[in-house]
């Protein structure tokens, strides 16, 4: 592992926690040094550049062009900024595409996509592989141990215009591959994915096919094991450049940029090898990519939902081992949802803070000045285009700075009392198997998250098979498969643990369990699923008892032998419990979940405050943030005086305590 950066002190402790995305590549050069000076005086402290630039780094095959980067990172460097530098494979070069036509990703209908934009490669393809190699190893050889140089980015946004699932002829070549080392004969494979069925059963690994393009769906054990195939990728691919950039760039972290409302890979294997995780933060565009209806929609249009931003911070900070950055941070409207609104004033300082709340060591800003021209010219930045003027996020950049600044050195984040196991292979599960149209698993996390922050606690973010001995509370809204380590740990556990439904409902190999649902976990909740039953839109089963309000979208039949908590308007159970193991029967609505949450956090002796849908709460150390999402103020009912902001907090403001 690389060393680790820490901050120094000069002078201006808040300076250090902020960052922006720059692209020296786009600027004259008479620029550079100007800029970097303004990034100074702005209170920001690093500067990431270089992940799209492939094309001036090497404009053709082996010609290299190193001098306009020595010169951005000495006039960044010389103004003290620290610089995070981006491997640039997210956007090969033309000349490369048109050496290597198959580099290209294929779609799920068979047509490659062309080159023009961005992250036009497969993870599959070795001659990408080499070729990336190739372009880190020449980089990092230059740069890796740059004076200014702090750490590293691997590649931009894995999976990004979903490019995770390529399905060309290297990719069926790599899976084939993954295949036999997986099942080594063609007789397990078949058995594994029950192939006897619509005699789909192969006599050799090179008859295998992807499973695209079929009259109708394909097997959902092949798409399973394809998606892991890719996901396992992605992650080779990622360990692949870090192996290089170690060994040019000692005593530099590596990081990796992720996505927002992103489950199309495992993030969890490349937390294990990144120094730490970063994220890029859209609030806003992400309030249009999130399933939310309507009226959520329009009632969080231009200041995000209070849940977002917070539900990635607390996940990467679990990816990232307990350290995260935000990468890239919203500075103002950006240009690729379907309605991009400015953020209400405020907001940007808000989310800032937010972010440091939960624990971000950084806050980098996307990016440091709207280009006027491109893809992305609509989108804001903290200087207006082609301009040395502050946006009006660029304001707000400067005022949390300044907030940052006196609020000094932030205390550790310490370990949440709640925690939430979040599975990647739940979503693919869920997804390719949906039973019912809106049974869509990361909206069940999100809604449990954001039902027990409305609660006022914190929350990590945990895999399946991680250590829960130290949490109160640790909620599994839905865990198709359980391993035997996640079994192991989930018995271990000595807090509440609740379970949502199709927990344990699958096998590795996609079947149904032969002991039926819950599988492995009937040993601790002594209960079987006999039935499930999904419902549209409107139908909606009153449940009642110990927990009260609706089940929707899903519901399931269950015979137990434990304690049965609530029941459905049929009187079969809807929340069973034994010892500190709990089951929900269905997918509850907003009334159901938090009658739940308040019902668990109970159970396991932890203190709540109801909060409004507008605010949310986050310790770090000492600390208490209050963020108000709304556009009232909100009395808050700690005492003393804050050290930041009012006792009643201001519309999308936020006030800090001391405890
Ligand atoms: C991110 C990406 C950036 C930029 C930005 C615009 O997804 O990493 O390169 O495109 O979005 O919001």
């Amino acid at each position: 592992m690389g060393g680790r950066d820490e901050p120094g002190h000069d002078g201006r402790t808040g300076s250090l926690m902020l960052g922006v995305c720059y692209y020296p590549e786009h600027w004259p050069e008479d620029w550079w040094a100007e800029d970097a000076r303004r990034m100074r005086e702005l209170g920001i402290a690093y500067v990431r550049i270089g992940e799209f630039a492939w094309s001036r780094y090497e404009p053709r095959r082996g010609e290299f062009q190193w001098g306009w980067l020595d010169r951005a990172m000495k006039a960044l460097g010389d103004a003290g900024l620290k610089i995070v530098l981006g491997t640039p494979t997210a956007a090969p070069p033309k000349w490369l595409m048109d050496e290597y036509p198959e580099i290209a990703p294929v779609d799920d209908q068979g047509r490659p996509r062309g080159f023009g934009s961005r992250r036009h490669y497969t993870f599959s393809s070795r001659d990408y592989w080499r070729e990336s190699g190739r372009i880190v190893a020449a980089l990092a050889q230059r740069y890796g141990r740059h004076p200014a140089l702090v750490g590293w980015q691997t590649d931009n946004e894995y999976g990004c215009h979903n490019t995770v699932l390529s399905w060309g002829a290297e990719d069926l070549q790599a899976f084939r591959d993954w295949l036999r080392r997986r099942y080594q004969s063609p007789e397990r494979l078949n058995e594994a994915w029950g192939a006897s069925f619509w005699s789909m059963e192969v006599q050799d690994f090179d008859e295998v096919s992807l499973p695209n393009l079929t009259v109708t769906e394909p097997n959902p054990a092949a798409r399973l094991d394809f998606w892991r195939f890719q996901s396992g990728q992605v992650a080779a691919y990622d360990r692949m450049q870090c192996e290089i950039i170690r060994r040019h760039s000692p005593g530099r972290w590596i990081t990796h940029n992720f996505m927002g409302f992103f489950n199309e890979f495992d993030h969890w294997p490349l937390g294990e090898h990144l120094d730490f995780a970063s994220w890029d933060s859209y609030p806003i565009g992400l309030v249009e990519h999130f399933p939310f209806d309507e009226s959520e929609r329009l009632r969080w249009q231009d200041s995000s939902h209070p849940d977002v931003a917070p539900f990635h911070h607390d996940l990467y900070r679990g990816v990232g081992r307990g350290r995260f950055w935000v990468m890239e941070q919203q500075p103002g409207p950006v240009n690729w949802a379907r309605w991009n609104p400015a953020p209400a004033r405020g907001m940007v300082r808000l989310w800032t803070l937010e972010a440091h709340a939960h624990g971000a060591e950084i806050v980098s800003y996307f990016r440091w000045r709207q280009a006027p021209f491109a893809q992305e010219q609509m989108h804001a930045g903290l200087n207006l285009p082609s301009s040395h003027e502050l946006s009006p996020g660029g304001r707000e950049a400067a005022a949390a700075a300044d907030d940052l600044a006196r609020l000094g050195n932030l205390p550790a984040t310490a370990r949440a009392r709640v925690a939430i196991v979040y599975d990647y292979e739940a979503h693919w599960i869920t997804a390719i198997e949906p039973q019912g149209a809106d049974f869509r698993y990361p909206e069940l996390v999100f809604r449990w998250y954001e039902a027990i922050r409305r609660l006022g606690l914190d929350v990590d973010f945990v895999r399946p098979g991680a250590g829960l001995d130290d949490y109160r509370l640790v909620l599994a809204p839905s865990l198709p498969i359980v391993s035997e380590e996640a079994l192991q740990a989930f018995a271990a556990a000595t807090g509440i643990v609740a379970f949502g439904p199709r927990s344990g409902s699958k096998t590795r190999g996609f079947s149904i369990p032969p002991e039926l649902p819950p599988g492995p976990l009937q040993r601790l909740l002594r209960s079987r699923v006999l039935e499930v039953s999904s419902m549209r839109p409107g139908v909606k089963i009153a449940v009642a008892g110990a927990i009260s309000g609706h089940a929707e979208r899903w519901r399931e039949v269950v015979e137990t032998r434990a304690e049965t908590l609530a029941i459905f308007a049929d009187g079969a159970p809807a929340l069973v419990a034994g010892d500190n193991y709990l089951y929900l029967a269905c997918w509850p609505d907003a009334g159901a979940l938090g009658s739940l949450m308040a019902l668990l956090c109970r159970k396991a002796g932890l203190s709540t405050i109801a909060l409004p849908a507008e605010v949310r709460l986050r310790r770090r150390g000492d600390l208490t943030f209050a963020f108000n999402y709304g556009e009232t103020p909100w009395p808050a009912p700690f005492a003393g005086d804050p050290l930041i902001g009012a006792r009643n907090v201001a519309p999308r403001g936020f006030s800090v305590w001391r405890s």
